[in-house]
């Protein structure tokens, strides 16, 4: 009988705010996974600073890259291949990781794989949910991307639809900012939701004439800086709660609306979501219920997979590495990649 061999992946991941590597082995089962996360440097201003991230990207890689082998106790030699995020994101960032990745095949001669960080983000999904295999529809919603996409196969995407301004993200962390709530917003948002009531203040819900499937989040946030104005002008003290609760609800209704009209329309069973923003516990649990009732099956990532990682990489170099795709030395960070091209 032959015998299959095992593919280990290390996975580097420096798109934004987060310093990672990870080892995947044979594309699903995570060995390690090393986060240094920059948040706590970027709260001081309020969001995400370019320079401060490439130069701690520069100083912590390759002790993250180090500590993801020796977490999974392999050396270099018991690599198959380096799978690195190469777009979309802050060029200075990317350059990080393409750079340490490359730096790695040239010396140890192992194969390179650039990835798509947003296929990274759908691949999450497959860590945990062994049985998941295309074709599916993926909401992906992060603080760059707002995007519903039909996973044909590996590697292979169509995007529906997209947002037309803010991302899903984006809104979170620009009204969290407004309400006087920490960096980054989402999470912020989702906790004190908690202890508001989300009918209590009727926000918008945009619709895109022309494209059913497409997401505006602008006009939503401009709305909550009205009522703010508006409580401000009136002398009138906010319900911070009342206020992250419906405007979290209004997110919500339009995610799910679109979502699940698409996965219909399309007549999929199956719908997973990815993205920071997809570890929003009620936008979970209200796809948990919407999904339940049509007979869809609904898969998401476990939080700390749906943030910005390198085990999602690992996973979607795995796919790109069995279809023989490799890429060459002249690699280069591609900050407006767009998914489904490659360089
Ligand atoms: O995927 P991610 O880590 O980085 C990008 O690729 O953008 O997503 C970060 C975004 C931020 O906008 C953050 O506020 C949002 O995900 N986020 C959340 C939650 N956790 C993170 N949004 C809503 N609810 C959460 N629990
Ligand atoms: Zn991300």
């Amino acid at each position: 009988m032959e015998m299959k061999e095992d593919i280990f992946i290390l996975g580097i991941e420096s798109s934004c705010d987060e310093t990672a590597a990870a080892v995947v082995k044979n594309g699903r089962e995570v060995l390690s996974n090393v986060i240094y996360s920059q948040i706590g440097l970027h709260k001081l201003y309020g969001g995400v600073v370019p320079e401060i991230a490439s130069r701690k990207h520069i100083e912590k890689i390759n002790q993250v890259i180090e500590g993801a082998l020796a977490d999974a106790q392999m050396t270099l030699q018991d690599i198959t291949a380096v799978g690195v995020t190469y777009g979309p994101g802050l060029v200075g960032a990317l350059l990080v990781g393409v750079s340490s990745a490359k730096a790695i095949s040239f010396a140890t001669g192992l194969p390179l794989i650039g990835v798509h960080h947003i296929e990274g983000h759908i691949s999450a999904n497959y860590i945990e949910n062994k049985e998941l295999e295309p074709p599916f529809m993926c909401l992906v919603v992060s603080g760059g991307h707002t995007h519903l996409v039909v996973v044909r196969d590996y590697g292979q995407y169509e995007i529906i639809g997209q947002t037309r301004d803010d991302a899903a993200g984006e809104a979170f962390d620009k009204v969290a900012r407004a309400i006087g709530l920490g960096y980054p917003g989402g999470p912020e948002i989702d906790r004190l939701s908690r202890e508001g009531n989300c009918e209590a203040i009727h926000f918008p819900r945009a619709k895109v004439e022309e494209s059913v499937y497409d997401f505006s989040f602008s006009g939503l946030k401009s709305s909550v800086l009205n009522y703010l104005n508006i409580c401000e002008m009136k002398g009138e003290e906010i319900n911070r709660a009342d206020i992250a609760a419906s405007f979290q609800k209004a997110v919500i209704d339009v995610l799910v609306g679109h979502a699940l009209e698409a996965v219909e329309k399309y007549g999929f069973s199956k719908f997973a979501i990815a993205g920071g923003v997809a570890s929003n516990s009620s936008l979970r649990s209200a796809f948990e219920k919407e999904c339940r009732e049509r007979d869809i099956t609904f898969y998401h990532p476990s939080p700390a997979l749906c943030t910005d990682n390198a085990a999602m990489i690992g996973t979607a170099a795995y796919y790109e590495y069995k279809k023989g795709i490799r890429s060459g030395l002249d690699l280069n960070a591609i900050p407006n990649l767009k998914l489904g091209e490659r360089q």
